[in-house]
């Protein structure tokens, strides 16, 4: 009886509760993306690193270890620690080495710097690959050390050529096949909103390689680098 009489209540306003929830609904999606729209805006002003610095690094290093790209990476790692403070951004100097499956294509990485808004990482492959290049939220400089890079977008019937010490730039909204011919090694510079480019770099990991220890090891390392740069105040 109780039940009944419950039922009979609320079907005989169903429009009101209906439309409320639906007024609600779209008031906190409004909110959601009027606050994205104006995060967006003010993104920048949480980069510490500069495209121009790093491509002046990026020679150097070149010029410093010619042939030798270990030595590029202590070059560049050791000058990283000593132009940014420890306080105000955390650079890994440990060589935390991962696989890294994105897009169909293979190489290693070393995470030496990940935040909320950009990363700073050396990628390649001694053995050369070939894949698509992610279509991503964030402006991605792709500095040459080693080797060289192909690339292509649908349209072009010829392909772009970047070899070591040029920088390969691909701004956001972006897509190419690309291809490291034969061995190729490159420090790798975004800036944008890093965690929306992380379902790209795990999507092979969870579908294609199931390669569990790497999938793990690149999680930790990334949310690690991630935290203590938040704990620093860098986003
Ligand atoms: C770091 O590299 C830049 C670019 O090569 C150079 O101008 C600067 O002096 C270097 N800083 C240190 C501390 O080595
Ligand atoms: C680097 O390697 C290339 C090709 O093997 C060679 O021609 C060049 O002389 C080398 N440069 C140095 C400085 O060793």
């Amino acid at each position: 009886m109780v039940s009944n009489k419950k039922n009979l209540k609320t079907s005989s306003h169903p429009a009101p509760s209906f439309f409320l929830t639906w007024v609600k609904r779209i008031g906190v999606l409004s909110v959601l993306v009027l606050l994205c729209g104006w995060l967006d805006t003010i993104k920048d002003r949480w980069y510490i690193f500069d495209p121009d610095f790093l491509h002046e690094l990026q020679v150097a290093a070149i010029d410093a270890s010619p042939n030798d790209t270990a030595g590029m990476i202590k070059h560049i790692v050791s000058n990283l620690t000593e132009t940014y403070p420890d306080n105000k951004i955390h650079v890994n100097t440990h060589e935390e080495w991962v696989f890294n499956n994105a897009g169909g294509a293979m190489g290693a990485m070393y995470i030496i710097h990940a935040s909320i808004t950009e990363y700073l990482i050396i990628f390649g492959t001694p053995l050369g690959t070939e894949g698509h290049s992610g279509l991503h939220t964030a402006d991605d400089y792709f500095h040459i050390l080693s080797g060289e890079q192909w690339a292509f977008r649908p349209g072009a019937l010829e392909m772009e050529r970047y070899t070591p010490g040029m920088v390969h730039l691909m701004p956001r909204g972006v897509a190419k096949q690309y291809k490291m011919h034969k061995g190729c090694w490159a420090m790798e510079y975004a800036r944008g909103w890093i965690p929306l480019m992380l379902p790209f770099g795990f999507a092979d990991g969870f579908t294609s390689t199931l390669d569990v220890p790497t999938l793990y090891n690149t999680a930790r390392i990334t949310g690690r680098e991630i935290i203590s740069n938040l704990l620093r105040g860098k986003i």
